[in-house]
């Protein structure tokens, strides 16, 4: 067997769209300003600035004001906290997001939970804070968390749909595995079409057996951040095989699954890059909207 290859590249490109149309005609509509994301840059850290970048120039095509604060990695605590309560009371800002990680290396330490927590969650486009996860968890979601919520698009606009079936989620970052088992266990389609009513396995790097574990999966979500650990042995012959991983080795970008051998095992597999990735700043545009529509 050959896998379908899931296209998240175009999937994005069609969500961006369909943002930059729903963002024209709210701000044709309600004679508003265009939606603000603010996003929070502390350090310098190679990866975080493409990132932001890439978030900055997706903001600008779809019609949505892309701001961006650099502090310096040793700003502190403090002064991050001040530029949070000044975003915060900002009615021109809807969206606001800090850039993770913050700097861990040098002599400055922050308490990452602390800034999160500081975040309104009313401008919480990431889903981070506990109101906004305790309101997924209860099915009632404000904010769907961007690459959760992109890895759900992708599935319902492939036609794959997982209700009844098995999946495994490794990983259990605050991220992408809680929420993303979290939002396949729920009874409704309050998270979006076909991905409710899921029989959901949490595995992580303490879970016993793990291969047997995921080879028991319809479908295989990783996210553990370690490059090309999944392995086509540990995939159910037939499965849909989700790669969220996206690890630098030498010059290559790789996945936490290793995509040629698990190619033929699985009926579907996300590539890296060009998978799960492009998804999660497609969601965060989504996001932006729904908060500059809630605020309004
Ligand atoms: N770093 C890696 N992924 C993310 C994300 O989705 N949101 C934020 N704020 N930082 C990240």
């Amino acid at each position: 067997m050959t896998a379908q290859i899931l296209d998240g590249k175009s999937v994005a490109a069609e969500i961006r769209q369909e943002v930059a149309a729903a963002v024209a005609k709210y701000v044709a509509d309600s004679a508003a300003a265009a939606p603000c994301l603010t996003a929070v840059l502390v350090g310098e850290d190679p990866a975080s600035q493409v990132y932001v970048r890439n978030k900055a120039r997706a903001c600008e095509k779809a019609g949505i004001d892309g701001r961006t604060h650099r502090l310096p990695a040793d700003a502190g605590q403090a002064e991050l906290m001040r530029l949070i309560a000044e975003l915060n009371a900002d009615p021109g800002v809807n969206g606001i997001l800090v850039q993770l990680p913050l700097p861990s290396g040098g002599t400055t330490k922050y308490d990452e939970r602390e800034i999160l927590d500081a975040i309104d969650p009313m401008k919480d486009v990431d889903a981070f804070s506990p109101v906004n996860v305790g309101l997924l968890m209860q099915g009632r979601p404000r904010f769907l968390p961007c690459t959760p919520h992109g890895i759900v698009q992708l599935l319902g606009r492939s036609g794959l749909s997982v209700a009844g079936k098995k999946v495994c989620v490794v990983g259990r970052s605050d991220i992408v595995g809680k929420p993303m088992a979290m939002m396949l266990a729920q009874k409704t389609g309050s998270c979006g079409p076909g991905v409710a009513n899921a029989t959901v396995t949490l595995a992580h790097s303490r879970t016993a057996d793990l291969a047997a574990v995921c080879r028991e999966a319809d479908c295989l979500i990783a996210a553990v951040g370690r490059p090309e650990m999944i392995t086509g042995d540990m995939i159910k012959p037939g499965a849909i095989v989700i790669d969220v991983g996206i690890n630098r080795v030498g010059d290559k970008l790789v996945g936490d699954v290793a995509f040629d051998d698990a190619k033929q095992v699985a009926s579907a597999i996300t590539p890296v890059p060009g998978g799960v990735g492009p998804l999660t700043i497609a969601m965060l545009l989504h996001n932006t909207l729904a908060a500059a529509k809630l605020q309004s």
